[in-house]
């Protein structure tokens, strides 16, 4: 029968353990000093060696051979564990055993000496899904063990085990596995199971098991059936991925406000048997890549995914702001979180895309903030500003402003000078101080004093007519009402 490749290269001993050197060299010395707990408690991401190193742990303590603390494989202890045959080392899932019941039981030969072993073990998985009731029953032979007694629970959701359980064991936290790692390690076991996997397909697999050794390896798995080689095209291509050309060209478009390109590109993608999902995790991880090179031109490198190199990264990013690229990674996370319920998620996918090109589409702030953008790059490249028309009784102080070429107002020779308003005298009051000279000189601007002086809220007078004109109708305006 065939073996996952998973459960085939399980590490058998400390050394082959992949990326956790401080828990296994911890271990591998405890044993070896005759300094064990009895209680230890591994926790982190699945897939990162928890329940492979407690096993590995149990077969240490009751080895015959021991070699510096690790199992030697060979002795009758050593394989009797691993072929789950001797009964003083027990494993139990709480995940489907998590009721008290099932706990009484497994607990109901520990204060027995173990029967051939030198201690017996418990192994319990997922621990934090054991009822409360359960867990009171494990707290109970936790607290005072006998010495023949050693607990080795593992947990990915470390919150949900009580303060109890968890000031009464050894804690050990496994980390994600580095890609670097992994690629060496998916690397070689390619090449002992005669699978063509080149550095560029590992890493691409290294990329897609987000730090899960498993996960890298059942993907492996998974393209080994394919005829030929494993290169990154090979790989994409077999896990439904765009592959990074195809993601490239669709940013590309995007960038570009490409909205129709993006929406061929999209469907050319799908009709192709793409998973909508991947590739926008993949433009994702693009996204994403563009706003930390941006964020850190230099000594970026060790932060990206790998997966394009800074050049193109660097050419497709173009001159295009920080605000963009956070914009892009933004929307591109909350569109892919939203894609697991979606009953239709190309329609989504096209939905995304058409927001990405143009925020103004965003139905947020952003698209507010997009509008502010457009009117200022207008208003900084001098456009002509029309005249609000006059009622009667307002001052000269609404004629418009008068630019020069370059558009800016502040350097407007004297004599260019609007006139200024004709200002009832000061009240001669020796408390209030004179009137700062800048504040003089400032030509004021046409909308703001004509809306005040007649008591108008600015949008409501001639000034929303300006701002829509400017920037497009907008019933989001009456939500930015100016107090
Ligand atoms: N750190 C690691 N080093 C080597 N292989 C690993 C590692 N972590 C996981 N694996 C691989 O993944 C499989 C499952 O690992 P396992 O220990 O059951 O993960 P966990 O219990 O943390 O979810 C192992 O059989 C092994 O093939
Ligand atoms: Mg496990
Ligand atoms: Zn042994």
């Amino acid at each position: 029968m065939y073996q996952a490749l998973y459960r085939k290269w399980r590490p058998k001993t400390f050394s082959q353990v992949v990326g956790q050197d401080h828990i296994t060299g911890t271990l591998q010395r405890q044993v070896a000093e005759g300094r064990t707990a009895h209680a230890y408690l591994f926790t982190g991401t699945r897939g990162t060696g928890k329940t492979t190193c407690a096993r590995i742990l149990a077969k240490a303590v009751n080895c015959l051979h021991p070699e510096d603390g690790a199992p030697c494989n060979q002795c009758e202890a050593c394989r009797g564990i691993d072929s789950g045959s001797l009964l003083d080392v027990t494993e139990l899932d709480a995940a489907s055993n998590s009721r008290v019941d099932d706990i009484r039981e497994l607990l109901s030969e520990s204060v027995y000496t173990p029967t051939v072993l030198k201690k017996r073990v418990y192994i319990i998985d997922e621990v934090h899904m054991l009822s409360t009731q359960a867990f009171n029953a494990l707290l109970k032979t936790i607290e005072e063990p006998p010495e023949h007694l050693m607990f080795i629970l593992a947990t990915t959701e470390l919150h949900k085990v009580p303060a109890t359980i968890l000031s009464r064991c050894q804690r050990f936290t496994f980390k994600r596995i580095l890609p670097r790692d992994m690629e060496k390690h998916l690397l070689g076991i390619a090449q002992a199971e005669q699978i063509d996997l080149t550095p560029d397909g590992a890493e691409i697999l290294a990329r897609m098991a987000n730090g899960a050794l498993r996960d890298a390896l059942s993907l492996l798995d998974q393209c080994r059936v394919a005829q030929g080689q494993l290169d990154s095209r090979a790989v994409l291509d077999i896990l439904g991925l765009a592959g990074s050309v195809q993601t490239v060209e669709l940013m590309d478009c995007i960038l570009r406000r490409d909205a129709a390109g993006a929406l061929t590109r999209l469907d050319g993608l799908y009709r192709g048997g793409k998973d909508v999902a991947a590739m926008l995790g993949e433009l994702g991880d693009l996204a994403r890549d563009m706003t930390i090179l941006k964020a850190a031109p230099d000594g970026a490198a060790a932060l990206l995914t790998g997966i394009y190199d800074t050049k193109t990264l660097r050419s497709l990013s173009g001159s295009q702001p920080m605000r963009r690229f956070l914009y892009l990674t933004e929307t591109l996370q909350s569109c892919c979180a939203g894609l697991g319920d979606s009953f239709q998620p190309r329609t989504d996918a096209e939905l995304c895309l058409l927001r990405l090109c143009d925020e103004s589409l965003s139905g947020d702030l952003t698209a507010l903030s997009q509008r502010i953008d457009r009117l200022e790059d207008r208003v900084a490249n001098g456009i002509p500003v029309k005249t609000v028309p006059q009622t009667a009784g307002t001052s000269p102080k609404t004629a418009p402003l008068s630019r020069d070429s370059a558009g800016t107002s502040r350097d407007v020779p004297s004599d260019d000078r609007p006139p200024m308003p004709e200002e009832p005298p000061l009240p001669a009051e020796p408390s209030r101080p004179p009137e700062p000279k800048a504040e003089e000189e400032r030509p004021p601007l046409p909308e703001e004093p004509s809306a005040q002086e007649e008591n108008i809220p600015p949008w409501e007078g001639g000034s929303k007519d300006r701002l829509e004109e400017l920037i497009g109708p907008g019933s989001q305006l009456e939500h930015f009402k100016i107090k």
